[in-house]
């Protein structure tokens, strides 16, 4: 259980979630979603959502037509997951339980499109982010794809340490990088004061 991030959304101070309201950024993350459904109609499959949060994503995945599950090990943060989806209208199954230990959260596997939007970058040690991307593996179908947000590695005290494509590849043997994206999320007020940030989607692909 990460006490930080329990302590965050009792206290609602979600500073990550921020981007969310930027149009230009949405609009990215929309374009980059489509990107895995091309040439293809709904239901387009399983997809999983690590470190799901309050469910932004995981909602917009769903009422696109992908069967979501998030896993999250932060309870608030999944009660309001569920209210996201209840509002919205769509299925989203979620799961308590920790991302470096993923099989044994019963989260189930064959996920076809995968999520990191700000968990892999932050808080886990080296031997969790492996543990991490060994369990991802397992879960993942072949040939799937991961979306991960990270920030550059920077030294910012509480704040997420950031990861460089050398470590998400360190981590991800059995993936490639086939994708990195810079993301301009100069609106949004939390980068006003991390400038160091960086922020970059980096598209993975497991082996077929
Ligand atoms: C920066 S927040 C991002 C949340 C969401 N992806 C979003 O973009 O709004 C990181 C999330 O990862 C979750 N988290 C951190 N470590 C975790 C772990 N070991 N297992 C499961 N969830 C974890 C936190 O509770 C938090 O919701």
């Amino acid at each position: 259980m990460s006490v930080a991030y329990r302590i965050l959304y009792r206290l609602g101070v979600t500073p990550w979630e921020q981007i969310a309201n930027l149009p230009d950024v949405t609009e990215r993350i929309s374009a980059l979603f489509a990107r895995e459904e091309a040439g293809r109609e709904p239901p387009y499959g399983p997809a999983l959502d690590l470190g799901c949060g309050s469910g932004i994503w995981a909602v917009r995945l769903a009422a696109r037509g992908w069967q979501v599950t998030g896993i999250d090990d932060v309870p608030k943060a999944l009660r309001r997951a569920r209210e996201r989806a209840h509002e919205a209208d769509v299925g989203l199954r979620l799961v308590k339980g920790d991302v470096t230990r993923l099989r044994a959260t019963g989260v189930g596997s064959g996920f076809r499109f995968l999520l990191d939007f700000g968990l892999f970058h932050d808080e886990l040690k080296d031997d969790q982010r492996a543990a991490m991307a060994r369990g991802v593996s397992e879960v993942a179908a072949p040939g799937a794809t991961l979306l991960m947000l990270a920030w550059a590695p920077g030294r910012r005290g509480p704040l997420p340490r950031g990861a460089s494509r050398a470590e998400i590849e360190a981590a991800y043997r059995t993936w490639r990088v086939i994708d990195e994206e810079a993301l301009d999320p100069s609106g949004a007020p939390l980068y006003r004061y991390v400038r160091n940030a960086d922020p970059r989607f980096y598209r993975l692909r497991r082996a077929a």
